[in-house]
């Protein structure tokens, strides 16, 4: 969308038309005008506009009529369009508008605060919209992508074994054989990412809760990720509480969720840096009534890059990767939080983040200690 939104006012009506056009040129849109539902349709199709306002009551061609041919249209069918009707009390109009595919009414007169608050809701749901459509192609592209080139690397391997090139020589057969090997495990580490959050998403995980020790989970994710630490010079902090209560829970999820944080951690912390992963049991008294009772907590702090706080709402989201991603080396999928926080909801607990740019990130995740059903 462009900086400055366009938007087709259509009104048989000069004096509306006209202020109608006052209006939103003074907040600094740009205002393409039609007197008639052709005007509408004819303008609509040569000159692309980011959001429709249409009256309702127009002779010749009606604003519903107009709205049907828009909506028939491929070039037009996804403008939005807020229609105009006469009558608060009109149910059945508005009702008609919104079959026929009108996103939302006003009636007149016109609330010039009303309208504009509209206005600017619809601009940007559909900013949204398409950001996430964008999101999805580069995703399917990256991941087309990611798939491909780890294969080709397995498919050589064993071409070079099928040819006999390693008949007189293990000792580099197995050295391929374990590449090999190395990149099936992050293949099928992507792919099972990409099932967990299309099987969360619906709904479908199957949680299976026994009682569990999270400092042994977090030991286990921490030895097998020490070397990686190690390699990068990252220092790895262990605290864990000895005290911990036992936690119901999903052994395998949670440790999906700190094996996912910890690799954050290591992957937006430069060399040098320090990460420190802790335990303790957290309450949250009468300030968060919907976190009643006791709950087991776990800290993963960097002192990495950080986020900007505009980005730390949205990097749960799917796909979503914050600037600070952009030209990392190592590329990721944007799913890892996604899961993180869908397994966490699914246990009952919740996740926080506190980011300072530059200087450093704490996740805190709670989960429910015992079993409160
Ligand atoms: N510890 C961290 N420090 C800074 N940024 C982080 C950290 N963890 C996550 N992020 C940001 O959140 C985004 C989403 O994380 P995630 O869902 O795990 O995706 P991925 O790791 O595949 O990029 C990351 O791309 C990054 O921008
Ligand atoms: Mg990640």
């Amino acid at each position: 969308m462009d900086e400055r939104p366009k938007i087709l006012a259509v009104d048989d009506a000069p004096d509306n038309l006209v202020l109608l056009d006052r209006l939103l040129k003074r907040q600094g849109f740009d205002v393409i005008k039609a007197a008639s539902g052709r005007e509408c349709l004819a303008k609509s199709a040569s000159e692309p506009a980011d959001l429709i306002i249409l009256d309702v009551a127009m002779p010749e061609m009606s604003g519903f009529e107009t709205l049907k041919h828009l909506k028939e249209n491929e070039l037009t069918k996804d403008i939005p369009v807020i229609i105009l009707t006469a009558n608060s009390k009109d149910a059945k109009s508005i009702e008609e508008g919104f079959s026929l595919g009108a996103d939302e009414y006003l009636t007149k007169p016109i609330d010039q605060d009303e309208l504009i608050a509209r206005v600017r809701s619809i601009l940007r749901i559909v900013k949204v919209e398409r950001e996430m459509e964008q999101l999805k192609s580069d995703f399917q592209s990256m991941l087309v992508h990611d798939l491909r080139s780890p294969l080709s690397v397995i498919i050589g391997v064993l071409e070079l074994g099928a040819s006999g090139e390693f008949d007189n020589n293990p000792v580099e057969m197995k050295e391929f054989l374990s590449s090999a090997l190395e990149t099936s495990q992050k293949m099928l580490g992507l792919i099972n990412d990409i099932l967990d959050v299309a099987k969360l998403e619906a709904g479908k995980l199957q949680l299976n809760k026994q009682p569990n020790d999270v400092n042994l989970i977090v030991a286990a994710a921490v030895a097998r990720l020490r070397v990686l630490y190690r390699e990068k010079g990252i220092t790895l902090d262990v605290e864990t509480d000895k005290d911990l209560p036992i936690c119901e829970c999903d052994d395998g999820k949670i440790d999906q969720v700190v094996t996912n944080l910890l690799s954050n951690a290591l992957k937006f912390t430069p060399k040098e840096g320090r990460v420190t992963i802790r335990t303790y049991s957290k309450s949250f008294g009468d300030k968060e009534p919907l976190l009643k009772g006791q709950f087991i907590a776990l800290d993963v702090e960097d002192t990495g890059v950080g986020i900007t706080a505009d980005e730390v709402p949205l990097i749960f989201d799917r796909y979503r990767q914050a600037k600070n991603a952009k030209g990392s080396s190592q590329k990721g999928t944007g799913l890892g939080l996604t899961i993180v926080k869908r397994v966490v909801e699914a246990h009952g607990g919740r996740v926080f983040v506190e980011s300072v740019l530059g200087k450093g990130t704490k996740f805190t995740v709670v989960i429910p200690a015992g079993d409160k059903d």
